[in-house]
């Protein structure tokens, strides 16, 4: 009897064990805080292994470059849905000295490239080939741009780039969220990949994940090692440039070992205007985010009322018709400005601005041109990522980055474990054909070779007395740029906390199509009010994935990780 006890106690202990220990397995060890206020520095970005890695450059006396930099790295390892180095990327930063800068490593058409290559023989647009595999990819430039934004950082790039390199080889836990969006694509994956790629579980028959699954990405590591000892050569050059041009042979992909050797990053100017006491420093192009929150930022300043409040439905008429002048824009004036002459100071003209609120009319929804009947999807995966980042020195950095939708071109380089974007989409395809945001494009974002893509993409800076008072960015498409206004009009106009100006619930208007994108939770009675004033609502899920750091009047920072996906505040 004694016997039989012992052993039915020995046997619950080993299934307790055995319990604890598979759901410890499968728990996701990390974690996430939303809200972090600290004194030394701080990162957000959308996965808290990435900000750690930003934040531990800061303890080894890194400044805020060396961690956007060593994050941006953990994010093309941990966050492969949108961090990269196949994608590209802008960097806006305020530098210790109270200058600001910019850092355009947007993605380039290949020099075969030209502006019919996405159209059938009826000159049909074949979305398909734009959007996924081998000829949807632009020339990377992600690793030329955090090369470029080292000559303002203190530690080697060696020791930034180290952190991804252990993430890679060692692997990572995954989310339940992150298995879902890997086997969401896995078909995917096996159709656009000759060598199967680390995100199809090859360890299981259903090829599926699982949260708590580890992640180990070989050939990644190996590709992030040739960067750490032959800098950027190690990814334009030699056997990555190699396995890069291979891969395309083996697909219809038209990217040359000359392309990449000839990529470059650009320092650009930034687009700085000020409202209401603060200087606002965004992207130029070609980014059409730093413009589009000018034009509507400014286009509101003197009709907006405090008193209209937060979702009021005056507060949201205004919003969207502003929205829709500066969307109406986009689409006939923005492209490359190194190809296209973009008329900025015509665009941004005070008198022009007001004039385009001539036909605004408080209570009646105003109507866009109809250019093409039917409605776009919508897209609700947030496939490109933001960070933003601030030191004790001053260094303040806000970088935007994207392979375009989730996974890119849904490509692998094979054998060198990295996906390629599927950025040509974002050049207008064919006049009039709305890209797979919706937008819309004519001869300024026509395809050109060596020309960029324009973007929504908004790295945002915003200073008081030349010092960091706000970075912020997020990814989301064409509702970029609607989500960093409607963050700072939040935030300055309506003196809402950091946390609510982030988290509440966001609208979107874009011209074409006519009608107003309704994040969950918006106000029953202003949904009733503008349905009264005649626009069409349309819900939608989550807009952006805003990430925001304030530095408080007592010179503390307030770091915001948006609670719509798993992104973390790391603070020091
Ligand atoms: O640069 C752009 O505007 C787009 N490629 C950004 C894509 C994006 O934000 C994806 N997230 N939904």
């Amino acid at each position: 009897m004694r016997n039989i006890n012992n052993l039915l106690l020995v046997s619950i202990f080993t299934l307790f064990f055995l319990v604890t220990a598979q759901s410890q397995n499968k728990a996701y060890p990390y974690d996430i805080q939303k809200k972090v206020i600290c004194e030394n520095g701080a990162v957000v970005s959308a996965h808290v292994l990435a900000s750690k890695a930003g934040v531990a450059m800061l303890k080894k006396g890194g400044n805020a470059i060396d961690a956007a930099i060593a994050t941006q790295l953990a994010l093309a390892v941990v966050h492969p849905s949108a961090g990269n180095l196949g994608g590209g990327g802008f960097l806006v930063a305020r530098l210790q000295n109270g200058t600001t800068t910019t850092i355009d490593y947007r993605e380039m058409a290949p020099g075969k490239a030209h502006r019919d290559m996405y159209l059938d023989e009826m000159g049909n647009a074949k979305f398909s080939e734009s959007q996924n595999g081998h000829l949807s990819s632009g020339v990377p430039g992600t690793v030329a741009g955090l090369f470029q934004s080292h000559q303002y950082a203190k530690l080697p790039f060696a020791q930034l780039i180290q952190p991804a390199i252990d993430l890679a080889a060692n692997g990572f836990i995954i989310s339940e969220r992150e298995a879902r969006s890997l086997n969401a694509l896995k078909n995917e994956f096996l159709k656009y990949n000759t060598i199967i790629p680390a995100f199809v579980n090859t360890t299981n028959d259903n090829q599926e994940w699982k949260g708590g699954d580890m992640l180990i990405q070989k050939d990644l590591a190996a590709t992030l090692i040739r960067i750490q000892h032959e800098g950027a050569k190690g990814f334009y050059e030699g056997e990555t440039a190699s396995l890069i041009v291979a891969e395309m042979k083996r697909g219809n992909g038209i990217i040359s070992l000359e392309d990449l050797k000839n990529y470059k990053a650009i320092t650009r100017l930034p687009h700085i205007f000020d409202y209401k006491g603060h200087t606002i420093v965004g992207m130029p192009m070609p980014s059409s985010g730093g413009l589009l929150v000018h034009q509507m930022m400014k286009m509101i300043e003197s009709k907006l009322k405090a008193t209209d409040g937060f979702l009021s439905p005056q507060a949201v008429q205004l919003m969207v018709e502003v929205e829709r002048r500066a969307f109406a824009d986009r689409a006939e004036f923005m492209g490359d400005a190194d190809f296209y002459k973009v008329p900025v100071a015509a665009l941004t003209n005070e008198k022009y601005l007001n004039q385009r609120m001539n036909d605004f009319v408080f209570g009646k929804a105003g109507s866009s041109e109809m250019v093409k009947p039917g409605s776009i999807p919508i897209i609700e995966s947030e496939e490109t990522t933001h960070l933003s980042v601030i030191d004790k020195e001053g260094n303040a950095v806000a970088v935007t980055t994207t392979l375009n939708n989730s996974f890119g071109s849904r490509t692998v380089v094979g054998g060198a474990g990295f996906l390629l974007n599927d950025e040509m989409d974002d050049f207008s395809i064919k006049p009039g054909s709305p890209n797979m945001y919706g937008a819309l494009g004519g001869e300024a974002n026509a395809i050109f070779p060596g020309k960029r893509m324009l973007s929504s993409m908004t790295p945002t800076l915003v200073l008081k007395n030349n010092q960091p008072f706000l970075i912020v960015g997020t990814p989301g498409g064409t509702t970029i740029p609607t989500s960093v206004f409607q963050t700072l009009v939040n935030i300055i106009d309506f003196n809402m906390s950091t946390e609510d100006a982030v988290w509440q619930p966001k609208f979107h208007h874009q011209w074409m199509p006519d009608r107003i994108d309704l994040e969950k939770g918006f106000p029953i009675t202003t949904r009733k009010a503008l349905e009264a004033m005649g626009y069409k609502l349309i819900d939608r899920g989550s807009i952006g994935r805003t990430e925001v750091i304030k530095v408080l009047p007592n010179g503390k920072f307030e770091a915001i990780a948006d609670n719509r996906g798993e992104d973390a505040a790391v603070g020091w």
